[in-house]
């Protein structure tokens, strides 16, 4: 090849990877080729590196992983190799715990709204700390005040969040003393105060605000042995545009929870920080058409699959194709959609894409979590098949 050539095509190369983070099309073809697509693909090694960053970032909290995020007997295991606990939040999830062989040790049941079925069940796998806030959910440890320890769960209202959880759950924090009260009547332990201030949030600034006022609120009721504090999830990743380095987001979280007494359980439930980034999901043409000045792609998964979360998460993935094109080819007006009947599966109406083919492979990124977990079945595409690889298989 002429060195201009070679220059030209290795520009290409860079560019056609500038979002790809390190992974090899050439390899994630031959997968795509080797497995069929669509292929749900985990990378092993940067659940390590997300688990790793967030845990040197909050180096006083210990992590609760959400299994929501992304509930993957691989994830689950190689979490637990390296340390961390679990945020539980149903009897399904208990059960995946099991199957995994992870005891209870270092669970936590979070979800403020049960069945007495499923505080049992949790109550029999051994977890022992239950998050509650209202009087009728504390009602229900009664039967189990020897066994349950809770945390009242309280809302911080958060505009910026991309998905604001304090809609649905949690109590004002002026209630907190009435619940406490309410609880400690019957002989039910109150140890701790637990928030969400929404996932994928901007800036550090609601989880400082919690937690100074979740600080003050403890110190105002020395009634409570306070054992606990738990500051959620909310850990931003980078989709489309740019986040805060998670090193800088957390740095004014640690001097609030220095605020602390020392003897205070310092706990993290991130779920999309640790899932987001750590997979891809292959997808391969399988139909076009010109519609008007658009040509349509039509993909074998889409927003009722892997994509959901565009729908239910709010979130926008970075796609592209894994193809080899040159700098100066053409791009045109272009719209992706998924495979399903439904006309709101659509993926991107307004993308500039080289001419593609039928059998082509697209790669979209960041689609850790919140994605698979939340794929249906719906006309009976199937799940996609799901692969547990290291970095070096895929770059
Ligand atoms: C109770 C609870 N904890 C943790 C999480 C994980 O949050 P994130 O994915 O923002 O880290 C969620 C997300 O819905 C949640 O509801």
């Amino acid at each position: 090849m002429s060195a201009v050539l070679d220059l030209k095509s290795h520009l290409a190369e860079q560019i056609n990877n500038d979002h790809l983070a390190g992974y090899s099309r050439q390899k994630l073809r031959a997968l795509a080729a080797q497995h069929g697509a669509p292929l749900f693909i985990i990378d092993e090694d940067r659940i390590e590196g997300q688990y790793k960053a967030l845990s040197r970032a909050l180096p006083a909290v210990k992590m609760r992983y959400a299994i929501k995020a992304l509930p993957d007997p691989y994830v689950l295991r190689k979490l637990r190799a390296l340390g961390s606990g679990f945020d539980v939040a149903t009897t399904g999830e208990i059960d995946l715990l099991k199957r995994c062989d992870i005891d209870a040790s270092q669970a936590i049941h979070t979800h403020p709204i049960k069945k007495d079925a499923e505080i049992k069940a949790a109550l029999d796998f051994g977890i022992q700390l239950f998050v509650v806030d209202n009087v009728a959910e504390i009602d229900k440890f009664l039967p189990y005040k020897d066994q349950a320890q809770l945390m009242i769960r309280v809302n911080f209202r958060n505009q910026d969040a991309v998905v604001d959880l304090s809609r649905k759950f949690g109590c004002l924090l002026t209630r907190v003393p009435d619940l406490v009260a309410h609880a400690q009547a019957q002989g039910i332990e109150v140890v701790g105060l637990s928030f969400h201030v929404g996932s994928q949030v901007p800036s550090p600034s609601a989880h400082v605000s919690a937690i100074e006022m979740s600080a003050d609120l403890m110190a105002n009721m020395p009634q409570v042995n306070w054992r606990v504090l738990d500051i959620g999830g909310g850990f931003p990743i980078e989709y489309v545009g740019p986040t805060m380095a998670i090193e800088d987001f957390c740095a004014p979280i640690n001097e609030a929870l220095s605020l602390l007494p020392p003897e205070i359980d310092l706990l993290a439930e991130p779920g999309r920080f640790v899932a987001g980034p750590s997979a891809i999901h292959l997808m391969s043409v399988v139909g076009k058409a010109q519609r008007g000045a658009r040509t349509w792609y039509y993909l074998d998964d889409g927003v009722y699959g892997v994509l959901s979360g565009q729908i239910y998460d709010h979130a926008k993935y970075p796609v592209m194709t894994l193809n080899h094109h040159d700098v100066d080819v053409p791009l045109m007006p272009s719209v992706l959609a998924g495979p399903t009947c439904d006309s709101i599966d659509v993926i991107d109406e307004d993308i500039e894409l080289p001419e593609l083919q039928i059998g082509d492979v697209m790669v979209a990124t960041q689609v850790g979590a919140y994605t698979m977990a939340s794929a249906t079945e719906f006309n009976l595409y199937h799940r996609p098949q799901s692969l547990w690889l290291k970095a070096a298989d895929l770059s």
